[in-house]
């Protein structure tokens, strides 16, 4: 079978890992990859958005599937491009790709279905926004609508802030025309756990539970990143937030979309808040997260293109999902300077030292070949992971991993999983 995975990032590279490992796979392709997914694909130097050329290419090369690992396709499209030529791709419709592409929509589909998540109200007159502020509690949480890289969520403690944060959202249009419309929300306050499932449009299973770090810096301070490191399986997920979820959460959000003429195919990524009220729903994704599939994936015991093909055949129901009762951490080496302004281009060395070595992974997020060398070529660079038979030890181990690479920008938070010592 040959592969097309569509992306650039941490998070492709491990689903290339993944997808390398199933016998069924003879080829693959990623578009447009990077210098370690380089290792097992085929990288094509086409841009994700690129649906037409995409759909080209995967009928010229007689592409058996295609993954979409990234959200902005799917939100614009792809998934549709791909069907209307009778090709073979695993991810939701941009019908359904909505539940990540406007956070209006899911709280509206939230409240409609009684799936637990923050109070909210959805504006799209900033004159409205600001009324409603000045009589509200603070702190309190603005949303743009659309997707902004994960970087369109202002909490404000102050009226002022808020106000600041209308001018910056709906009119100065810091994050384009995903401000058009704003949620603001009630501010929570928790742990946060990411839940991944595969979904075939009427069945889910969750997949292990795994935690992001969003802050630029150590003590979660900073400057909100793409992620900095994460670590699976969180030890606050307990079989008592589960069973909340299985009876609430999941299945609730697949009915929904299915009820709304939207069903869902391919992964959610529920991110939760463990509130004093129990679990609620922040915000749902429409793909694996990055870097949580850095260290959901190398726990998981199934082929994953096994698991990919039932979805797609509205089988998922006959898969027994299985993961490693072990851990695994991932700690990202960004460029110094990370999510701001930083220098790209810079040689790296090391890699050699993953050669062999079981249960740790240099997952390139950022990176190309400049001639035979590979240099930096983004903000986040590398997601170096470990697993461990505990969370403590595939921290050590992904901590001792963490120097075996050198770039003179090298960037990293020191704190990666330091929750788990709280457990
Ligand atoms: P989101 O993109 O909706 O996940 O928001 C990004 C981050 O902002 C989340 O991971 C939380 O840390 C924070 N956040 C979002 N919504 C809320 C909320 N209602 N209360 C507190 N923090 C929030
Ligand atoms: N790590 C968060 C995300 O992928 O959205």
């Amino acid at each position: 079978m040959k592969v097309l995975i569509v992306g650039s990032g941490g998070r492709e590279h491990a689903i290339a890992w993944s997808v390398a490992k199933s016998p069924k796979v003879t080829k693959i392709y990623c578009a447009p990859g990077n210098a370690g997914i380089a290792e097992y694909a085929e990288c094509v130097n086409i841009g994700a958005m690129e649906f037409d050329k995409l759909v080209a290419f995967a009928k010229e090369n007689e592409i058996d599937l295609t993954i979409i690992g990234m959200d902005d396709p799917l939100v614009g499209g792809v998934v549709d491009a791909f069907e209307a030529e009778g090709l073979r791709v695993f991810g939701p419709r941009k019908n359904a790709a909505i539940l990540e592409g406007s956070k209006a929509f899911s709280k509206d589909l939230m409240k409609k279905y009684n799936i637990p998540t923050a109070a909210y109200e959805n504006f799209d007159d900033p004159q409205k926004a600001l009324e409603y502020l000045e009589t509200a509690k603070f702190p309190i949480v603005l949303k743009a609508d659309g997707l902004a890289l994960g970087k369109g969520v202002l909490i404000c403690n102050t009226l002022e802030e808020a106000k600041a944060g209308v001018q910056e959202i709906m009119l100065d249009k810091k994050f384009g025309d995903s401000g058009n419309t704003m949620v603001i929300e009630e501010f929570m306050t928790g742990r946060e756990v990411s839940v991944l499932s595969f979904v075939d449009g009427k069945t889910i299973k969750t997949m292990t539970s795994a935690q992001d770090h969003k802050r630029a810096g150590d003590g979660d301070t900073g400057l909100n990143t793409g992620g900095m490191g994460t670590f699976s399986p969180s030890p606050f997920y307990t079989k008592e937030v589960e069973d909340f979820c299985n009876k609430y959460v999941y299945q609730a959000t697949v009915d929904a979309m299915a009820a709304e003429g939207r069903p869902f195919t391919g992964i959610i990524f529920f991110g939760l808040m463990l509130t004093a009220d129990g679990p609620k729903v922040l915000e749902y994704n429409a793909r694996f997260g990055d870097p949580e599939a850095q260290v959901v994936l190398p726990r998981m015991k199934n082929d994953i293109i096994e698991v990919i093909e039932a979805c797609l055949e509205g089988k998922l129901d006959e898969v027994d999902l299985q993961f490693e009762d072990n851990a695994a951490v991932c700690v990202v080496l960004a460029s110094e300077g990370y999510p701001v302004k930083y220098e790209k281009g810079i040689p790296i060395s090391g890699f050699e030292n993953f050669k062999d070595k079981d249960g740790y992974y240099c997952f390139h997020a950022g990176t190309k070949f400049d001639g035979d060398q590979i240099v930096t070529n983004g903000g986040r660079v590398l997601g170096i992971t470990a697993k461990g038979s505990d969370l403590k030890e595939a921290r050590k181990n992904a901590y001792a991993a963490t120097e075996w690479i050198s770039f003179s920008n090298k960037y990293m938070r020191h704190d990666i999983g330091k929750a788990i010592d709280e457990a």
